[in-house]
């Protein structure tokens, strides 16, 4: 634990007990130097409290990096409430009510919106003291709605400039794309690449989603143990993360890999494991970073639909056609090529 929290960089840690549920609250402040520290709720199951907290690090540290590519005035942090498994449906609300009481007491320390286990319903509960810190609210109560479809916008925009620079491929009909996931991130993604008339393939672990997909669209199933060992051009994770490890990578038969999913690499290493492939890895935090990015625009800045759309769609595309560049020319990663943009914009701040 202590190597956690020593390798991880950031500013606070907040651990709270809620007592009634018996769920914990951890709350990751990574840095706020940029402006508040922002990012969503995560709520879940963890086999152990140790797993909650590796969690809450690392999508914290990556709310600061996905915001400092594209320069935009906001801190890194994310909050991950760890469920017991047998909560009940009605402690669920009331447990949500005293996190946004906590998140209202933190007074801007810390600003959230949905994540993996949360939705725009939940926020609207949270909000109702934890106002005005919370994104994300229901169009009913006041908020811009759930972020996933700006987040799939700026998925497809990199996949777009990946398939533009690495395949040579301006236009995408044709192009086989495999998407993990059909959440919210996902479903909307491939909605965009049915339109481009992508040639696509999905994988998903509920039943009701495959049958959708499968019997309903007309699209190939690939079974979740397939996922890795499949011929295509480009491989979309929008589901968990951790699916790029040395186990996965030299099995992987695709060109590019440009998804939605927070924490895509398992390890560090894997950035340069995937590079020795000659696989082209768009950085999760870069191409994902539509629903941040959009709302807290709107939210927070006035941007307008229209306006929040361009923008996330410049700043992927910006930031990618930059990282191909700097990873060529420097013989680096995209991920360190990432890392590096966002270490320039985190130290030119005074
Ligand atoms: N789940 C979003 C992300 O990882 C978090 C978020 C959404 C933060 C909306 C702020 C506003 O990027």
């Amino acid at each position: 634990m202590e190597g956690l929290l020593s390798d991880w960089g950031g500013e606070r840690l907040l651990v709270h007990h809620d007592h009634p549920s018996g769920a914990w609250i951890l709350i990751g402040i990574h840095s706020s130097r940029l402006g508040p520290a922002t990012g969503g709720t995560r709520m879940q199951c963890y086999p152990d409290l140790q797993a909650a907290l590796a969690d809450v690090l690392r999508l914290s540290a990556g709310m600061t990096y996905k915001y400092a590519v594209p320069g935009f005035p906001r801190g890194g942090g994310k909050a991950v409430i760890r469920v017991p498994a047998d909560l009940e449906p009605g402690a669920r609300g009331a447990l949500l009510r005293r996190y946004g009481e906590l998140i209202g007491e933190l007074g801007g320390m810390f600003w959230t919106g949905p994540d993996v286990g949360t939705s725009s319903a939940d926020m609207d509960v949270i909000a109702e003291a934890g106002a005005p810190y919370v994104f994300c609210r229901t169009p009913e109560a006041g908020g811009a709605g759930t972020s996933g479809p700006l987040t799939a916008l700026g998925v497809y925009a990199g996949i777009r400039v990946a398939c533009q620079e690495v395949l040579g491929r301006a236009q995408l009909d044709g192009v086989r794309v495999l998407v993990q996931g059909t959440g919210s991130v996902g479903g909307k993604l491939i909605e965009h690449l049915r339109e481009a008339g992508a040639e696509l393939c999905f994988s998903e672990v509920d039943e009701r989603a495959i049958e959708h997909y499968r019997d309903q669209l007309g699209l190939r199933f690939v079974p979740s143990g397939e996922v890795c060992d499949t011929d295509c051009d480009v491989y979309a994770p929008c589901a968990l993360g951790g699916v790029l490890d040395a186990e996965t990578i030299p099995r992987l038969r695709c060109r590019i890999v440009a998804g939605g999913a927070n924490n895509q690499l398992a390890e560090e290493a894997d950035a340069e494991r995937i590079r020795a492939r000659g696989i082209f890895y768009a950085p999760d935090y870069v191409v994902n970073v539509g629903g941040a990015l959009g709302i807290t625009g709107i939210e927070s800045m006035g941007w307008s639909e229209a306006q929040a759309a361009e923008r996330v769609i410049e700043s992927v595309r910006e930031a990618l056609l930059r990282i191909l560049e700097m990873s060529e020319a420097q013989g680096i990663s995209s991920e360190a090529a990432a890392r590096r943009i966002a270490q320039e914009r985190l130290s030119d701040s005074t």
